[in-house]
């Protein structure tokens, strides 16, 4: 069947069992999904002709020889081959840096910035990225880039991919209704969307604006942390991650491609939507995850314990247990610990955090870390609690506590986050931030 959205007027083609959003469950599950029935083959991926006159067509997301656990592919039934385009020519993008980049520099100072301004003009997902910093190299798939995006548009007509790193956005504002080969996501704030390196989307707001942050992964892939002692359950459940259904644009409209490839944008016109995928079976798929979900692990005796126990996805590298990235939240949760200071301790670490803030207020800053805002201590930067919150929970009667009402996360990287000159620059970064912690006193008595 047929459908067409609120805010654009592609005609997106479904299985019929549902005019609204399906979802296959399941963590790196190997999925089947046809928007018309028979789209897919029985029992080989590629026969002689494909069913209903498409054309079969693999994307791999690993290289074909990895490892059973990380090996990652998806075929695809589709209307045209993707290889059906004219040649890409580069654009400008002025906000969207990736490293390594000229203008992006290390920087030893603890960073803290407003919210992003919304634009005056009319402005996309892709658009509305500006970059806060990055580390790593995207050529050689190591590191991060950390945007926060802001729109005020659909991407009616236009499409995006990227070829640098796979996309975990966090939405602060405003549901994203995101188009993808595989079919349509919803994401609302609170919940997350990952879109896999290589796979074509179109991002659709659904109110006037959203904005949001963006962890661009130009490593491995994220994955669910080893749980060890903890077990078989906890934590991110891999039941609560939700791929697509596969849906389908059958339109000749005159479209664009974007693709970020090598640190830059380029942009190719094509004749038809390259979201015209009608069935798929494979394991390499774009997902969302609902972060009330995730099954928060703290102490019931003493002491904080290390922030590692609320990662929900990593990117591992080839060294075990350092990851290239790691997505961490620190979501509502009871507070129990008995002579324990409860907020995050005073730290110095060798791993980089940038932190931003979904709704709520943080337990570690009274003020000043709002959400839509963002911070940076990057490595062995000294960080920790504001004065006002060291007096308070050093002091306060230690009956359990529920922390409502918060949603702060965190992109933790393996190297620091070069900032970039913009975020720098940038008349919504806090010149003061150093200042919060002015006031901690000396307790320790003079002699
Ligand atoms: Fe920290």
């Amino acid at each position: 069947m047929s459908s067409t959205s609120a805010t654009d007027q592609v005609a997106i083609h479904t299985n019929g069992l549902s005019s609204g959003l399906d979802y296959l469950p399941g963590f790196g599950n190997h999925h089947v999904s046809e928007a018309v029935p028979g789209a897919v083959p029985h029992g080989r991926n590629s026969p002689q002709r494909a069913p209903l006159g498409l054309y079969a067509e693999q994307i791999s997301g690993s290289a074909f020889t990895q490892p059973h656990a990380v090996n990652r592919r998806t075929w695809v039934y589709r209307i045209r081959p993707s290889a059906v385009h004219p040649p890409f020519r580069p654009i400008e993008h002025p906000t969207l840096r990736t490293a390594p980049a000229a203008d992006c520099e290390p920087n030893p100072n603890r960073l803290r910035w407003n919210p992003v301004p919304f634009p005056e003009r009319p402005t996309d997902f892709v658009d509305g990225l500006f970059t806060l910093g990055c580390n790593g190299d995207a050529r050689t798939h190591a590191g991060i880039g950390v945007h926060v995006y802001r729109a005020t548009a659909s991407m009616t007509d236009r499409y995006f991919v990227n070829a640098d790193g796979e996309l975990l956005v966090v939405p602060e504002q405003g549901p994203l209704l995101v188009h993808t080969e595989m079919g349509r996501l919803g994401v609302a704030p609170g919940e997350i969307v990952v879109i896999p390196r290589g796979i074509r989307f179109r991002v659709e707001l659904t109110t006037e604006r959203a904005r949001g942050y963006v962890c661009e992964n130009y490593g491995n892939p994220f994955t669910l942390p080893e749980r060890g002692p903890i077990g078989a359950n906890g934590l991110a459940n891999e039941r609560d991650f939700l791929a697509p259904v596969a849906a389908y644009e059958d339109d000749d409209r005159p479209v664009e491609l974007v693709q970020k490839f090598g640190g830059r944008l380029w942009a190719a016109g094509y004749d038809h939507s390259p979201l015209d995928v009608v069935g798929w079976h494979g394991t390499y798929v774009p997902y969302k995850y609902d972060l009330d979900r995730f099954m928060v692990i703290g102490t019931i005796s003493f002491d904080h314990p290390d922030p590692s126990i609320f990662t929900v996805l990593t990117s591992p590298t080839e060294s075990p247990g350092l990851a290239n990235a790691d997505f961490v939240i620190f979501p509502p949760r009871w507070l129990v610990g008995e002579d324990t200071f409860r907020p995050p301790w005073y730290h110095r670490n060798i791993m980089s955090e940038f932190m931003g803030l979904v709704r709520g207020v943080y337990d570690a800053k009274a003020e000043g870390f709002v959400p839509g805002g963002a911070s940076l201590h990057n490595r062995f930067t000294s960080h920790g609690p504001d004065a006002a919150t060291y007096q308070k929970a050093s002091t306060v009667d230690l009956a359990p506590q529920k922390v409502a009402d918060t949603m702060a996360f965190m992109f933790e990287a393996r190297w620091p986050i070069d900032p970039s000159r913009q975020a720098l620059d940038a008349d919504f970064r806090q010149p003061d931030y150093d200042a919060v912690w002015a006031d901690v006193r000396r307790e320790f008595p003079r002699p």
